[in-house]
């Protein structure tokens, strides 16, 4: 236990009050000593390698190459990505993989290969394996792309999980990202990235690791190519990184490496080689489309803990209506609550929630809840009632259910690896449909219990049902949140059928996308903290949650006012727009910062409401390609080694870059351009990449370029539809995709494509369609011809 855990142990402690905190500490204690006991203990170990090969037989998409110590097999998918597991693991069962395994692509081969080796040959991709088991990807062309050395295991000799390392080597070249949502990236230099999901206890800065999202999900860009490496594995492990160094003139390049450590599960591995946007396209394929946001969604959320009573929301609604700032969603935390346990509502301070709501819903406002998973285990309690009678609840080894301690006091936790558990669950949220809310915001899903000494989670020997295979919190922790958003997504499925569920949730593993979003957590209240909130945006996309977004000033503490407006930018342009702040926290609403904040704050939100069609195409978008909205600059040109360096401003959809301000007292920013002409949007200047160009970025704005010849939907004075284009340089052209916004439930709007040429000082916008060319559909708004 540190210093943080003793603090958190006393708040909580301090939370539960005086003889019961007590009790709770004791309690804390010897669930500790209970879970050391109940697991089993590792005592001496045997390391392990493959050996050398012996034979190899071909199967479905690849074949199998057996070692004298274990056995590899690979298999490349119809998608394109490759799948090996040693040891006999195979693709399923999964949590990451949206349904089956996809099928083989029956041309790939198996062959064998130099020096006593085998290859497996397919249309996009070689895999190489060595006598002694390295594994080589290489290009078509040949060229190598990772080299993962033989594993290592280390086998307990009475038996129990194997350890394993799996050590890789990459181009001298290559740039990291990825692994979840993590606060020093987007680009992982050199250390120690652990792959466990954790709520920190505090706000988080760059250097805080890990996180509430953590997935063995690793990107490499490099000259040679770009690809993603998954190890479908769920366990406790630790990813080292340490970045390559080309050598001077005659000298050795050193390799990137990355050494991943797992404390057990398969060693089982997919790799996905091509254009980032044939990854994500294919890593979408494997893990399922990502949910889609109902419009309003995509909007301005404003969120508060502690709003306190329903006078207060009214108050805070109100005055976004005084000051003419748009407002979409207001969420309500945990404060809601009766005591603080969750389907409940404090009758005395929320007396009439579904009045407040419809008076919302009216004025075009959703109401959001915060859902925590832990139930107060206290008889009475009906969700308490209900799980304990449905057998809901987690248990350690001895079949005792297992006690945490969260907000409401003494807790329990629903095994949401259990599908009976997860439809139970599901149901529940019926008492909050009939409070009037419509979106859902799962929170303390890591899951986190304060007092449980060493690690504010469940005992690791906690038992779970693992979808009927059974196992223990090692191997359940990380996908318990993916699991409770899973449980509500279907859930809300059912009770609402015509409408698509909103969900966002703290905690996840890959495949989150597939019910919801998320959002960056208690991010600190600093400029590191802005900084570290974009680079989770562009982490989670890369993985493929494309929808997330930051508490807007942070969560802790009082902002600048300068700090406020420029968080207040950024998270203009992120898929999830959100105020936000702790209970403790200086106020958040835009008119509490000066007339000068309120101006620019009313600005950028007119501005969010204009893009708001920009928004729901890039929603749809995301869910039909797997490309988040937020990508970074390197995207369509990841060959350009200063474009991968840039970890400042990120690319929103095909046509925006933007490039927020991320340190104080800044007025004028460097900003590097991918290829192509680009727009400054305010000034309509225009700028030709690739490159660095010093941009104007003045306290009412931060910079956003637009692509030239590109087509972004947009909207109009009178809340119609309008297409923004912007001009092609001379001599050539552009064009762009536009989803319509179809409504709430389920009605597919068809894809509309927009041919955009320009002659001269004209500018000709087409659409494309089956049967040939045609007027566009919406009203045209052509913008950067007055430049050359
Ligand atoms: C922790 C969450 O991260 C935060 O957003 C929320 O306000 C508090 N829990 C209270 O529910």
């Amino acid at each position: 236990m540190d210093g943080r855990d003793l603090v958190r142990s006393v708040k909580a402690v301090g939370s539960v009050g005086g003889a019961q905190g007590l009790r709770t500490v004791r309690a804390a204690w010897r669930r500790r000593r209970a879970d050391a006991r109940a697991l089993p203990t590792r005592g001496p170990e045997r390391a392990r390698t493959p050996g050398v090969v012996r034979d190899a037989a071909p199967g479905p998409g690849g074949g199998t190459v057996r070692f004298s110590r274990s056995e590899l097999r690979i298999v490349v998918a119809v998608n394109g990505a490759v799948f090996w597991g040693w040891d006999g693991a195979d693709p399923e069962p999964s949590y990451a993989l949206a349904g089956r395994c996809p099928e083989p692509d029956p041309r790939a081969v198996l062959e064998p290969d130099k020096e006593g080796g085998w290859r497996v040959v397919a249309e996009r991709v070689t895999v190489a394996v060595s006598r002694q088991g390295a594994i080589e990807v290489r290009t078509p062309g040949g060229v190598p792309l990772r080299r993962d050395l033989p594993p290592r295991w280390w086998e307990p000799v009475g038996g129990g999980p194997a350890r394993w390392l799996q050590r890789s080597e990459v181009a001298a070249d290559a740039r990291f990202f990825g692994l979840g949502g993590r606060a020093s990236g987007p680009r992982l230099r050199d250390g120690t990235y652990r792959l466990w999901n954790t709520d920190p206890g505090h706000s988080f800065e760059p250097g805080d690791d890990p996180l509430y999202i953590t997935m063995p999900v690793q990107w490499v860009v490099a000259d040679a190519g770009t690809h993603l490496a998954f190890h479908d594995n769920t366990w406790d492990g630790t990813v080292v990184l340490r970045e390559g160094e080309e050598g001077a003139g005659s000298g050795h390049d050193r390799a990137g490496v990355s050494e991943l450590r797992m404390d057990g599960g398969p060693l089982r591995c997919w790799v996905i080689v091509g254009t980032p946007a044939r990854v994500v396209h294919a890593w979408a394929s494997l893990t399922g489309a990502a949910a889609l946001p109902p419009a309003w969604a995509l909007g301005h959320h404003h969120a508060r803990w502690g709003f306190g009573t329903e006078e207060e929301v009214r108050r805070i609604v109100s005055g976004y209506h005084e000051h003419g700032l748009p407002l979409d969603a207001v969420h309500l935390d945990i404060d809601h609550y009766d005591a603080h346990q969750v389907f409940t509502v404090d009758q005395d301070r929320f007396p009439k929630l579904p009045v407040l709501a419809e008076e919302l819903r009216r004025d075009g406002i959703r109401l959001v809840s915060i859902v925590d998973p832990g139930v107060r285990a206290t008889p009475g309690n009906a969700v308490y009632d209900a799980g304990t009678a449905e057998d809901a609840f987690v248990r350690d080894a001895s079949g005792e259910v297992v006690r945490g301690v969260v907000w409401p006091g003494e807790t329990v936790f629903p095994d949401f690896t259990h599908a009976r558990v997860r439809r139970w669950w599901g149901r529940l949220y019926e008492e909050r449909l009939g409070e009037g809310f419509s979106g859902f915001w799962h929170d303390m899903n890591e899951p986190t219990s304060f007092a449980a000494f060493g690690e504010t989670t469940l005992p690791r020997s906690a038992r779970h049902a693992l979808e009927g295979r059974g196992g223990d919190h090692r191997e359940a922790h990380n996908v318990y949140g993916l699991c409770m958003a899973r449980a509500g997504y279907e859930g809300l499925r059912e009770l609402v059928p015509g409408e698509r569920p909103f969900v966002f949730s703290r905690s996840g593993w890959a495949g989150l996308q597939r019910y919801g979003g998320t959002w960056s957590g208690d991010v600190a209240t600093s400029w590191p903290g802005l900084k570290a909130s974009l680079s989770l945006v562009l982490g989670l996309g890369l993985c493929g949650v494309p929808y997330s977004g930051p508490d807007v000033g942070g969560f802790d503490g009082s902002p600048s006012p300068e700090l406020y407006l420029r968080w207040f930018q950024l998270g203009a342009c992120l898929p999830l727009f959100r105020t936000h702040a702790s209970l403790r926290a200086g106020r958040r609403e835009p008119w509490e910062f000066g007339p000068e904040v309120l101006e620019h704050a009313r600005v950028a939100l007119v501005e969010r409401r204009r893009l708001l069609p920009y928004f729901v195409t890039l929603a749809h978008l995301a869910r039909r390609t797997g490309a988040p909205y937020v990508r970074p600059v390197w995207w369509g040109a990841p060959e350009d080694r200063a474009l991968r360096d840039c970890e400042d401003a990120f690319l929103l959809g095909d046509s925006l870059l933007v490039a927020p301000v991320l340190r104080p007292g800044t007025e004028r920013r460097a900003v590097r351009l991918p290829p192509g002409r680009w727009y400054d949007t305010a000034t309509g200047r225009a700028y030709e990449g690739p490159g660095q160009v010093l941009v104007d970025a003045p306290l009412e704005r931060i910079p956003v370029l637009a692509r030239a010849g590109s087509v972004i939907p947009v909207r109009g004075e009178h809340g119609g539809l309008e297409l923004e284009v912007w001009a092609p340089a001379p001599g050539r052209t552009g064009g762009g995709l536009v989803v319509p916004d179809a409504g709430d439930g389920w009605d597919e709007p068809e894809i509309e494509r927009y041919v955009v040429r320009r002659h001269g000082r004209r500018v000709v916008v087409e659409r494309e369609r089956e049967e040939g060319m045609s007027a566009p559909s919406h009203p045209l708004r052509v913008r950067g011809l007055d430049e050359p």
